[in-house]
């Protein structure tokens, strides 16, 4: 019976994820947005701003960002416009935004963004939000970690018992495996570092047997994770957004916290092309304003909505925020990476 229940539900996860990961793999030439925000104004064509992303398009915060924005501008006195979310990682939206194909980037990956900054490809570099980092995994809890280990002393756990049980499988419960996203995906370059800081590099040749490459969008990967049995490194705005099944079938061994220097902090970035690769320059140069702007008294900026964002895929009756405000004085100049 476990083993019926379980191969249905690994059909159900293979199956679910290939029609985003073909979207998401189109040509260039034929790249079409997940979706197309009017801010409630039906009718509208008029393309205004363009935002490629991949977890927090998922959530629903780029088209919360976009209605909202659309009607600030309307506010204002400006025509109503569309605004479209294409699907991608950090990796994929820097590239749309290199070939003039999105105005905006939201990323998650500073090596990159200050990469991109430093070659004058991009008019700002701006501080979107907080996420967070979960590291979580099976209730049963294979590889014995504390929630007060520190995730460095985690992932050596991870390390040390893994490589056992790949000698010597357990007898009597389930075996400790790792979830890595594998898609150059900023939650697989964390893993990555995490594992790297501990002196490990388990997807080298010949690659740990308890090390499952599974190159999938977040949201897919950790309902694999819960089916499996295996720990993973995703996203507070990802674990709000699954369902209470998956949840339940996982346990947050450490959460990230608003502190800059913590490991598990996953700041967002917004990068605005430059002017002229822009599809409508006054409204991209709009958006750059109003995605840091805190409005204490109307509550009409990017940051309000950030405070208030709770997603669409909670269905508890308290709903918590997903994510939370970016510092307000942030400049490019505070950042250290690839220094
Ligand atoms: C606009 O379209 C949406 C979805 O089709 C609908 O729910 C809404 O009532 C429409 N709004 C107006 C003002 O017509
Ligand atoms: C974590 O540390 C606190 C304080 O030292 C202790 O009270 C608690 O029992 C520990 N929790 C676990 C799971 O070891
Ligand atoms: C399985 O057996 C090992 C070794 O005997 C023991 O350390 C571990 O706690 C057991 N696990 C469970 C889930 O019973
Ligand atoms: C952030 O974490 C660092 C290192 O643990 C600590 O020294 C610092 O006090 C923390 N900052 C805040 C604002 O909590
Ligand atoms: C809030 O809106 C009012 C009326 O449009 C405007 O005068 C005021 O400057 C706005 N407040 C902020 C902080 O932008
Ligand atoms: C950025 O650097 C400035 C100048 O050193 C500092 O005042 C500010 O607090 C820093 N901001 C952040 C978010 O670290």
């Amino acid at each position: 019976m476990k083993v019926t229940l379980r191969f249905y539900a690994l059909l159900v996860v293979l199956s679910a994820p290939l029609a985003v990961v073909q979207a998401q793999s189109s040509t260039s030439d034929s790249l079409l947005p997940a979706a197309v925000y009017n801010g409630g104004h039906n009718g509208t064509t008029k393309v205004g701003l363009r935002i490629a992303n991949g977890g927090a398009g998922q959530s629903g915060l780029i088209g919360a960002w976009g209605d909202a924005f659309i009607n600030y501008m309307v506010g204002k006195g400006h025509e109503p416009f569309t605004v479209e979310w294409y699907l991608g990682d950090t990796t994929q939206s820097i590239e749309y935004l290199e070939k003039g194909q999105v105005d905006v980037a939201v990323t998650y990956n500073e090596a990159a963004e200050r990469q991109v900054y430093d070659s004058g490809l991009v008019s700002a570099w701006l501080y979107g939000f907080h996420d967070h980092f979960y590291f979580v995994g099976p209730p049963s809890n294979p590889a014995q970690l504390s929630t007060n280990d520190s995730i460095l002393a985690m992932a050596r756990k991870i390390v040390q018992v893994g490589n056992q049980q790949a000698a010597v499988p357990p007898t009597n419960g389930t075996v400790t495996r790792f979830l890595s996203r594998y898609d150059k995906s900023a939650t697989n370059i964390k893993e990555s570092e995490i594992f790297v800081k501990i002196g490990q590099v388990p997807w080298a040749y010949a690659y740990s047997k308890w090390y499952h490459q599974y190159p999938r969008f977040p949201i897919q990967a950790l309902e694999a994770a819960s089916l499996l049995s295996e720990y993973t490194l995703t996203d507070r705005g990802t674990w709000l957004s699954s369902s209470p099944d998956v949840r339940s079938r996982l346990t947050i061994f450490k959460a990230g916290t608003d502190n800059e220097t913590d490991i598990l902090l996953n700041p967002a970035r917004v990068l605005i092309a430059k002017k002229d690769n822009l599809v409508d320059k006054e409204i991209g140069q709009a958006f750059g304003e109003w995605v840091v702007l805190y409005d204490e008294q109307n509550k009409t900026g990017g940051q309000n909505v950030i405070e208030t964002f709770t997603g669409t895929g909670q269905t508890g009756e308290t709903k918590e925020p997903l994510y939370t405000r970016a510092p307000v004085n942030w400049s490019p100049a505070n950042s250290t990476a690839g220094q």
